[in-house]
């Protein structure tokens, strides 16, 4: 994997929040609150959320009466989630640091850590991955998103009738990603589960996000405010639901320390 920085999320900010604002992009989000709302442990509580960008996740999560700590390497990340802390009027319950998440080792234990769309670019996962061990205290939650390949090969298929472009995906261990102009490492859910249980962690619970929208070819129709409010409940009731959440393009792993 080439060395990415972070410059390059600096640069694809402006595209991150058209994604952000898109209905796949709100589904993303809206579904991974109902997944953790499931496992998390009841306010107050502190969470760490690592390669947190513009904090969408924590900000939600602070607003239920936690407190949060975001570190991203992007300054543009973190000045913009800075900015929507303030006008979501909860700055005073969540920090934005600057740093490394790979170097990153925090001199407390936290009782939730996120790290949601962080180790597809990092070289190396398992260290990431025993550090946030770490830094979770016994009993703490742990939740884990993550790009799932197959549902790029899928996509390809059944959404763009794209049948080489699908072809060509299946075997690929990397992925061109234009918003962040990187590749991403691509793992299965046996290889990830197969590294959190050797860095100590217990799985409560798979889930997938998105196993529905990605392969609804018209775009049109997800913006039409009744359509979207359906697909959400359908995305949320399918999340924990096999085959499902095999197909969806987020793995979503909640684990316990
Ligand atoms: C796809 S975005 C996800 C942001 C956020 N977790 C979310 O899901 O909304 C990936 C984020 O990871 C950050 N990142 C990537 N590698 C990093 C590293 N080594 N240290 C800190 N942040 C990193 C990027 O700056 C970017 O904000």
């Amino acid at each position: 994997m080439e060395k990415v920085s972070g410059n390059n999320f600096d640069k694809g900010f402006a595209q991150w929040l058209d994604y952000q604002q898109a209905p796949w992009g709100k589904l993303r989000y809206r579904v991974a609150q109902a997944n953790l709302r499931q496992h998390l442990p009841p306010s107050p509580a502190r969470i760490l959320d690592l390669g947190g960008g513009n904090g969408l996740d924590s900000i939600l999560l602070v607003k239920l009466g936690y407190t949060a700590v975001l570190i991203d390497f992007s300054l543009e990340m973190v000045v913009q989630g800075q900015k929507l802390a303030a006008q979501e009027q909860v700055s005073d319950q969540i920090s934005f640091e600057v740093g490394d998440a790979t170097q990153f080792v925090a001199g407390e234990q936290f009782d939730i850590i996120l790290c949601h769309n962080l180790l597809q670019y990092v070289g190396n996962v398992t260290a990431v991955l025993q550090n946030i061990h770490q830094m979770l205290r016994p009993g703490g939650i742990f939740s884990f998103i993550i790009t799932n390949p197959h549902t790029e090969t899928l996509a390809y298929a059944l959404r763009d009738y794209d049948l080489v472009a699908a072809k060509e995906n299946l075997n690929k261990s990397t992925k061109y990603v234009e918003t962040f102009d990187t590749h991403i490492q691509r793992y299965t859910d046996d290889e990830l589960k197969s590294m959190l249980q050797n860095c100590g962690f217990t799985l409560l619970e798979q889930y997938g996000i998105r196993a529905i929208c990605d392969f609804m070819a018209d775009n049109e129709r997800k913006f039409d405010p009744d359509f979207y409010e359906q697909l959400e409940q359908l995305e949320t009731a399918v999340s924990n639901k096999h085959p499902y959440k095999l197909l969806a393009r987020f793995y979503h792993f909640v684990c316990q320390k």
